[in-house]
């Protein structure tokens, strides 16, 4: 028998929609309401583009997440990482429910407390904090979380000179086997240097030791991570309780929960990967209460869970402003919704629908935002259905970091509404115009 040649064999993503041997395109559903609320209508009242956020959604994650770690653990406290959403009407569900702050900057320190949150129930992470800020924060008894070894002296002189007294905590940062390795922030496990922070504050009489911090990362789609990170802060923590006598108040595992979004380019969706809550949970409290941490000493638990909380929370709604094909025969859609209103879209396959029923043609669409930039594509690859100009569709899970790393770039940014839990709609944050937008600028008197 003839000896075959060798054919090198590829992987090619079948993406079922087209018509082929398999068949029709499969349809897309269309997403007509949230939350009983038709989308249509309410981008009709408050315009398009719309940001739309369900209380009852928030309100439950939170209930979820609670409920995972207090039933394995008997201390936990959630702090609401405000770089994820730091709308106020956002926050304060968060606070309502019980939920300290988080923050990473001085801007968000106050934020926090004109949300009413008192300095004793705020973490203050970052590697950026200033003078006046770290006295501030130390003043109102907040949890300064010392990020590198200039901060540390800082805080120092800060206290000394002012005569005040500081609780504080250190980032860790440590091989969890997630590479790379987030080691910018923190001091590192391995090499000694959490040890060696450690001593230094054990030896200030003007620090408490409070407790011992990390964030692995983020979008973290193994709860082992958690496991390795969550015993190796406990050991520093016997460590301290045995040379010092000293049993510190928390462990924070910061965030870096998996929302159910898919990332670019994944081969599964982010609802078949993502670990549940449980799942977090089992891995943190078992390597805590299983380390040699006394049982009457175990420290309480603190989570800065930011997108697992709030993504599926938020939706973006637009509206389709033309349709085109492409010079390879793809067609395209460019749609009011921009990369600056969603900048989550540089990493996730977005879920986008129809908010009505399409009987066409679903074929492989090119989704392209409003602005003139040649890197504003929504989607680059999707099959859906053929909507026409001044058609409506939603963007699912878009409740985290868009809301806060937006960019007022060629467009206003839009409405944020919120509807709460008796489904009545509240606007959270005014559309910009061109006078909310100018009003921070100044005109040379030469140039008047
Ligand atoms: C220190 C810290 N805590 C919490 C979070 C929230 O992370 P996530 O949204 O991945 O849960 C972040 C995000 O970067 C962070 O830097």
């Amino acid at each position: 028998m003839e000896k075959k040649v060798f054919e090198r064999p590829t992987i090619t993503k079948l993406t079922p929609g087209m018509p082929s041997k398999h068949g029709s395109g499969a349809a897309i559903a269309p997403i007509r309401y949230i939350e009983g609320l038709k989308i249509d209508d309410l981008l009709e009242k408050y315009g398009s583009p719309l940001y739309i956020f369900s209380e009852s959604v928030i309100r439950k994650n939170i209930e979820d997440l609670k409920r995972s770690f207090t039933v394995r653990y008997p201390k936990v406290q959630i702090a609401w990482s405000y770089k994820t959403n730091y709308l106020d009407a956002i926050c304060r569900i968060f606070h309502q429910e019980g939920s300290w702050a988080e923050v990473v900057s001085g801007f968000e320190y106050d934020k926090a407390r004109r949300n009413g949150i008192p300095g004793e129930h705020i973490i203050f992470n970052g590697p950026g904090k200033t003078e006046a800020e770290l006295l501030k924060a130390a003043k109102e008894g907040a949890y300064i979380h010392i990020d590198h070894f200039d901060e540390l002296f800082l805080l120092a002189k800060v206290c000394q000179a002012n005569n005040v007294t500081a609780r504080v905590a250190i980032r860790v940062n440590m091989d969890v086997g997630i590479y790379p390795k987030w080691d910018r922030f923190g001091f590192n496990y391995e090499n000694g240097e959490a040890w060696d922070a450690i001593n230094r504050i054990m030896a200030n009489p003007q620090f408490k030791f409070m407790g011992l911090h990390t964030h692995i990362g983020t979008y973290i789609m193994t709860a082992e991570a958690y496991r390795i990170a969550a015993s190796k802060l406990s050991e520093l923590a016997a460590a301290v309780a045995q040379k010092f006598n000293h049993y510190i108040a928390y462990i924070d595992m910061g965030g870096g929960f998996a929302s159910r979004n898919t990332l670019r380019g994944a081969y599964l969706s982010g609802e078949d990967t993502t670990p549940s809550f449980d799942e977090y949970a089992d891995a943190i409290t078992s390597a805590i209460i299983n380390s040699q941490i006394k049982p009457d000493k175990l420290p309480a638990i603190i989570l800065e869970t930011g997108r697992a909380l709030i993504d599926d929370a938020g939706s973006i709604a637009g509206t389709v402003i033309a349709t085109k094909r492409l010079t390879d025969g793809r067609r395209a859609l460019i749609v009011d919704v921009g990369v600056n209103l969603l900048f989550t879209s540089f990493w996730y396959d977005h879920k986008i629908n129809p908010t009505q029923a399409h009987s066409g043609l679903v074929e492989e669409t090119v989704i392209y935002g409003p602005l003139c930039m040649n890197i504003d594509v929504i989607r680059p690859s999707l099959m859906f259905p053929p909507l026409k100009v001044g058609e409506h569709f939603v963007i699912s899970r878009t409740g985290a970091y868009n809301n806060t790393q937006w960019l007022q770039f060629i467009t206003t940014r839009p409405n944020v509404i919120l509807i709460d839990t008796n489904r009545q709609t509240h606007v959270i944050r005014n559309a910009e115009t061109i006078d909310s937008i100018v009003s921070n600028e100044q005109i040379p008197d030469h140039l008047k």
